[in-house]
């Protein structure tokens, strides 16, 4: 199986998830190794698993470790909605460019099923009343990032109509969990918290958004690899929404740290105000279901976060912070 984007926060979950859900299979990882990826937390190379670092926009990479795949999963994006505002350029390139060489490899090869992970992003944003959005909710996305993730959802099933490929899509809702990198709201704020650096909130904080472990995610794409059915789209969610404001309260309270750190900063333009997903097809057609409570899920990846510094402390003291610093300044 092809995998892209192995060494990023979801790609690397979904890897280990593999490796102890089915041992056997054998992973091929093209990840670029962008400022959003690394290689720590991946297996060793052996004959069931290997890395190649390569850019899924290069077609002899990927045309290369394509062959022989009986499925792919392409999860490689540039995926942080701040940068894409600050830039759209790579997340034109990456996302849209990316996944139409991807596409055009399989079909080129005849692979199988290709399975694209997409986000809810590109639905737009719900007011606090509206009921949660089905899969066949308009696409309306609002952010860079929303309208690329949009784009290659049109592309993507544009290969199923037309060239009759077997190609599937989660829109997934917002993950956290081990390997996050701590650009993201749950990341930065336990990292932050843990260098008693103030959390910067966004207007108001009272944003919403539906929140799922990673693990569940990994397991609802495990679910449409080998029951879903081509051409079909599947939203991924738990229902639980929180506010930005108490996620980064409860974060807190785990640390056993009171309110001062909170900063509120001016908003970020454009900025989707709910996001709410109805999953119940996945419920049904998979037999999926989120086996995390948002409390011990989040319990769990403070601890994982206070107890592997390694990994993110040499993230932080390298080109982020100084990514990170003019962002916080800008604002
Ligand atoms: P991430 O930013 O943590 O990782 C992205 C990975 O892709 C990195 O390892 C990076 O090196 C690699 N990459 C970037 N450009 C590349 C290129 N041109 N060629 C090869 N590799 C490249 O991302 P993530 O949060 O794990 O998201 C993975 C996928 O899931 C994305 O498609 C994203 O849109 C989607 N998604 C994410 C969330 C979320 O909450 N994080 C929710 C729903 C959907
Ligand atoms: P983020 O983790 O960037 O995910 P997304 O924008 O894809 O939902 O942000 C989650 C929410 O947290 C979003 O409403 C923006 C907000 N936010 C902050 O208030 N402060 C921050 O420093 C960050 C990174 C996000």
């Amino acid at each position: 199986m092809l995998i892209t984007g192995g060494c990023g926060f979801i790609a690397k979950n979904f890897i280990r998830f593999l490796r102890s859900e089915r041992p056997g299979w054998r992973l091929v990882n093209v990840d670029a190794l962008t400022y959003a990826g690394t290689v720590a937390g991946l297996p060793d190379e052996s004959p069931t698993f290997h890395m190649v670092r390569g850019d899924i926009r290069d077609k002899s990479v990927v045309l290369d470790a394509i062959s022989g795949c009986d499925a792919l999963i392409h999860f490689a994006a540039e995926t942080h909605v701040d940068r894409s505002i600050a830039s759209s350029a790579e997340f034109v390139s990456t996302n849209v460019m990316g996944l139409q060489v991807l596409l055009d490899a399989a079909m080129h090869v005849g692979v199988p099923v290709f399975t694209h992970i997409s986000t809810d992003e590109v639905y737009g944003s719900l007011a606090e009343h509206d009921e949660p959005w089905a899969e066949s909710a308009p696409l309306a996305p609002r952010s860079p990032y929303a309208a690329s993730k949009a784009a290659q959802d049109h592309l993507l099933l544009s290969y199923f109509h037309t060239h009759g490929m077997d190609v599937r899509l989660t829109r997934c809702t917002n993950n956290y969990g081990p390997f996050q990198f701590p650009e993201k709201l749950v990341p930065l704020t336990i990292t932050n918290a843990l260098r008693s650096k103030s959390i910067p909130l966004y207007g108001d904080g009272l944003q919403r958004r539906d929140w799922i472990h990673v693990e569940d995610h990994c397991s609802a794409i495990l679910r449409v690899l080998e029951v879903g059915r081509a051409g079909e789209i599947y939203n991924i969610g738990t229902g639980v929404e929180r506010r930005n404001r108490d996620v980064v309260k409860s974060i807190l309270g785990l640390l056993g740290l009171d309110e001062h750190l909170i900063t509120y900063i001016p908003d970020r333009p454009g900025h989707d105000r709910r996001y709410a997903l109805d999953s119940s097809k996945a419920r049904h057609e998979l037999g999926w279901s989120p086996s995390r409570s948002f409390e011990s899920g989040l319990e769990d990846t403070v601890k994982w976060y206070r107890q592997s510094e390694n990994w993110w402390a040499p993230i932080l003291a390298g080109k982020y912070q100084e990514y990170y610093d003019a962002q916080y300044r800008h604002r």
